[in-house]
């Protein structure tokens, strides 16, 4: 069997700018990948080239052997902001993807309602989104990725938006969920010791145009715990990825300020 994903000389052109360059991947089934990178280096971009949401200019995303052209049901996509619509309660915002493919039988409604559970929103079911915390509106997002059961989970930067405490708890409800079902995880995140945490490998993406820096595997032990991320080991993994883009993003940051 090959691998799960393939990306292959992957390029990018919006107009004259070229946001990503010669970018090559192999994604085994179930395995938890990390991209890191500045602001502006092509990283939702790629995701949304994955996704099918966006056509690549040059190169090719290749999943179970076909080519992606469009957005499929094999892959669950969480937004950088939720995207739930507020009219719609948490259990029907939940089980969308189910309804636009035609799948609503009992079967898909237990399973929404048991996803619901599985990301601490039991009982909130009946809410509507006005009515529920950033972080209970971003788990109500990873539900619904989730209740399309994708083989493929593309998540960019899906705890932005979450307080500290919060987030370390959705790190390790989200390892949680990916050891039940191993699905293959591509995630994009500016943290660094985020990226370190969750993944099985963190891609270091470079800008302008964006491309892969480094690919560095993080061979700490599975389950991860949050005590981790005080190891020596740990630390060592997070200063190495932030040394790798340190130069990149304060050349962002003086060029913002311009
Ligand atoms: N639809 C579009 N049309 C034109 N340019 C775009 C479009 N989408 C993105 N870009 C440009 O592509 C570059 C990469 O954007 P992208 O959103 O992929 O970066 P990113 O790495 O996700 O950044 P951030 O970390 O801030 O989310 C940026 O310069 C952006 O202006
Ligand atoms: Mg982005």
């Amino acid at each position: 069997m090959g691998p799960k994903l393939s990306i292959s000389n992957l390029g990018k052109f919006f107009g004259d700018l070229q946001v990503l360059r010669g970018i090559d991947l192999a994604v085994e089934r179930g395995e938890f990948i990390s991209v890191v990178g500045p602001s502006g280096c092509g990283k939702t971009t790629f995701l949304r080239i994955v996704a099918g949401l966006e056509q690549a200019s040059s190169g090719q995303v290749v999943l179970d052997g076909r080519v992606v052209r469009s957005p499929g049901g094999d892959r669950g996509f969480v937004f950088q902001t939720d995207s739930l619509l507020p009219w719609r309660t948490v259990f029907a915002n939940a089980i969308i993807g189910r309804e636009i493919a035609g799948q609503v039988g009992p079967a898909e409604r237990q399973r929404t309602l048991e996803l619901l559970k599985l990301v601490g929103l039991e009982g909130f079911e009946h809410y509507h989104p006005r009515q529920l915390s950033g972080g209970m509106r971003q788990r109500v997002n990873l539900a619904r990725a989730l209740a399309i059961d994708p083989q493929v989970l593309l998540m960019d930067e899906p705890f932005s938006s979450l307080d500290a405490q919060t987030r370390e708890i959705m790190q390790t409800e989200l390892m949680r969920i990916w050891e039940e079902g191993r699905k293959t995880v591509l995630f994009v995140t500016h943290q660094i010791d985020e990226a370190v945490f969750l993944s099985d490998r963190v891609l270091v993406f470079a800008r302008r145009p964006g491309r892969l820096r480094e690919n560095v595997s993080i061979n700490l032990a599975r389950p991860r715990t949050l005590a981790m991320k005080r190891t020596p080991e740990f630390v060592r993994y997070v200063d190495h990825i932030w040394r790798l883009i340190e130069d990149d993003v304060r050349a962002s940051v003086i060029e913002e300020m311009v």
